[in-house]
């Protein structure tokens, strides 16, 4: 096995995922499509868990626990990616039982993936919930392993180390002025931040708080930083004028979403044929317009694309009206 913790991943996502230029409201920019890492494992969580399951495989994991939403891309992806690996899942999920199985969800109950509800003070305090469950699998002779909420730890967030190189390549060297997606675990920011410190870029990570307060994210993703270079061994500081936490565009609720953001996420879908979700890209997408397509800045970040387009199926009355 190699003792470098980069090459320590199994391959699910298919990569290189491309970059497309579009041209919107008269403005072109560019896109990294990492919805396209698959069908199933769509988005930005496959790249996580290439290193979250390997290190599952490794300890001999029987059942992956993990939790997220009830809408979770990243709780989907892993009973996917799990499958494919022959280990089983056992979700937290922040809703309700009488909840329809709509998107994710449903794709969760197709998998025979094991469910158990948190109401929202029980999901704020999922960690001591999935250690007090680690427990008692392991008592029943189990070998349970934790992924975290959205896959962000310091394993995970290798795969957003992993992707700079990635990009690198795309981009023949050239390190981009900017990365601008959406962020709601941190894992993919703090990744980000952490490849391009090695790259030696001067790039500005962008993460669009759609979830926590917006200090809390910015420690949370400087702190994640951190100990992702810890994990690499490389003594090397995180310079925190490269990450911008950009907020305000999830102030509906990160369960909601304002009608003039699916607007915005329809007017768009039918310019380009590229869909938006309603909680991550779409928000993601509207506060990259608003400052990059009709405001005046002019150095315009790459977008990500993170993926999530399951989650608008669980929104489908608010998409036809909007
Ligand atoms: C589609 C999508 N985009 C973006 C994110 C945010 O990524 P991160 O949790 O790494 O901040 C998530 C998950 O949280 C997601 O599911």
């Amino acid at each position: 096995m190699s003792a470098d913790p980069l090459d320590r991943r199994i391959k699910l996502a298919n990569l290189p995922t491309p970059i497309h230029e579009f041209d919107f409201d008269d403005v072109r920019f560019r896109m990294k499509r990492d919805d396209l890492t698959g069908v199933e494992t769509s988005g930005n969580k496959i790249r996580k868990l290439e290193y979250l399951l390997a290190d599952a495989k490794r300890k001999g994991a029987s059942v992956v626990l993990t939790t997220g939403g009830e809408q979770s891309n990243h709780a989907r992806a892993t009973v996917f990616a799990a499958a494919s690996q022959g280990l089983r899942t056992k979700l937290f999920l922040w809703g309700s039982d009488r909840a329809r199985s709509e998107g994710n969800l449903f794709l969760d109950r197709v998998m025979g993936a094991e469910i158990a509800y948190l109401n929202k003070k029980d999901f704020f305090n999922a960690d001591a919930i999935l250690a007090e469950e680690c427990e008692r699998l392991t008592r029943a002779g189990e070998a349970p392993y934790v992924a975290p909420a959205g896959g962000s730890s310091p394993v995970g967030a290798l795969g957003y180390v992993r992707f700079v190189e990635e990009l690198g390549d795309q981009l023949g060297g050239k390190a981009p002025s900017g990365i601008f997606a959406a962020c709601g675990s941190g894992g993919t920011a703090a990744g980000l931040l952490v490849g391009s410190a090695l790259a030696g870029w001067r790039t500005k990570i962008f993460a669009v708080n759609v979830l926590m307060d917006a200090t809390s994210v910015r420690d949370y993703i400087l702190d994640l930083a951190e100990q992702t270079l810890a994990l690499l061994a490389i003594r090397r500081k995180i310079d925190p004028s490269r990450l911008e936490v950009v907020d305000g565009y999830s102030e509906e609720g990160y369960k909601s979403i304002a009608p003039e953001k699916l607007a915005l996420i329809k007017r768009f879908a039918r310019s380009s044929g590229v869909l938006f979700d309603p909680t991550y890209a779409g928000k993601a997408f509207y506060a990259y317009w608003e400052r990059f397509i009709r405001g005046a800045e002019k150095r315009r970040p790459l977008f990500l694309h993170t993926g999530g387009l399951f989650g608008a199926f669980a929104k489908r009355q608010e998409y036809l009206d909007a």
